[in-house]
């Protein structure tokens, strides 16, 4: 597949929504019987997912090379989660919902769910509570650490729009907190489980151009159930507690394999909301207030989407030219002559 075929909104702030799918599990039988191709993981070994044009459109991050203890910290993070979660209270939408039925809560700065402009995910001071001691957790921290990592690492080009316009957010809005200090994710959603299976999905407010963090965690035999499953690519691939994914949610259709009764299944993600970027590139307001405001910016604005939008996928480095994309990058002011809006 070629990452031109995703279902990018006009001006790539968010992904086009996908028609209502039925709420339904996917097994491996179901898996088999639709002839998908189902791949053993250890969680460990790290590879990308490159589309027809070389473009790494998904990275299996696996863990940190060298951290011996990585058992032991997801470990600890599944353990937090599960402390966490009786000291929640959830909402009916918050425990029965699209992408499956599991409690979860989000974190952090987000935009849309209603709200007209970027601000933190709202919650209840007891939960935000709750979700604050979980992201300063060293465990969790260290775990949103390695994801933020990862994206800088195999998606410099992605790392670097973001953490520009985050940068300026921030400056705007200094009340805007950051889950952690050593992640640029902007949000945060602990999906606590015991059963954080998906049905099939699209993140669609989130960033199209970009992966979304996920960590599975908990306790269930990976060969038997948990496996992400990538609709688009007719994939399923095996996915171990501890283990994280970076995958474009906001427009690759995503999904889990059920688990087995008596185990237990959380995930950990973090993810950037594509209206917090559009927010920042209209001029901090929105595209109903800059049209108001400034009729011919906004002119300009609206002429740039088509191209925009075309040029987006030349924000998934080719794995040919990722470690000259990494090499400028690294530089005090980078510039990639392919990318004018970055
Ligand atoms: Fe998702």
């Amino acid at each position: 597949m070629s990452a031109s075929t995703f279902p990018i909104a006009r001006g790539a702030y968010v992904g086009i929504r996908q028609d209502a799918v039925a709420q339904d599990y996917w097994t491996l039988d179901r898996l088999r019987a639709e002839g998908y191709k189902i791949e053993k993981w250890d969680g460990r070994r790290r590879f990308v997912i490159l589309d027809n044009n070389g473009r790494i459109i998904a990275l299996f991050a696996g863990q940190p090379e060298n951290a011996n203890d990585w058992d032991e910290v997801t470990r600890q993070a599944s353990e937090a989660m599960s402390e966490a979660r009786p000291r929640c209270t959830f909402t009916s939408a918050r425990l029965v919902h699209a992408r499956g039925n599991y409690p979860t809560q989000g974190v952090g700065s987000s935009f849309g769910g209603g709200s007209k402009r970027p601000g933190p995910i709202k919650n209840t001071v007891r939960n935000a509570r709750v979700l604050a001691d979980l992201c300063k957790h060293p465990a969790i921290r260290r775990i949103a650490g390695f994801g933020s990592v990862m994206l800088a690492t195999y998606a410099p080009r992605i790392h670097l729009k973001i953490r520009r316009r985050l940068r300026l957010l921030y400056e705007r809005y200094p009340t805007l907190r950051l889950n952690f200090d050593n992640s640029l994710y902007p949000a945060a959603q602990f999906n606590f489980g015991p059963n954080a299976v998906c049905f099939e999905h699209t993140d669609f407010a989130n960033d199209p151009i970009n992966w979304c963090h996920i960590t599975a965690l908990g306790r269930y035999d990976p060969t038997q159930g948990g496996h992400i499953i990538l609709l688009d690519l007719r994939l399923a691939v095996e996915f171990p507690p501890g283990a994280s994914i970076l995958i474009p949610s906001g427009v690759a259709r995503h999904a889990n394999v059920t688990i087995r009764p008596g185990e237990i299944r959380q995930a950990f993600t973090q993810f950037c909301a594509g209206g917090l970027l559009r927010w920042v590139d209209a001029g901090f307001q929105s595209l109903k207030e800059f049209g108001e405001r400034d009729p011919q910016g906004r002119a300009q604005f609206d002429a740039e989407l088509d191209e925009k939008t075309r040029t987006s996928v030349r924000f998934f480095s080719r794995w040919d030219e990722l470690l000259e994309d990494l090499r400028e990058a690294a530089k005090p002011n980078p510039t990639f002559s392919d990318l004018p809006e970055l």
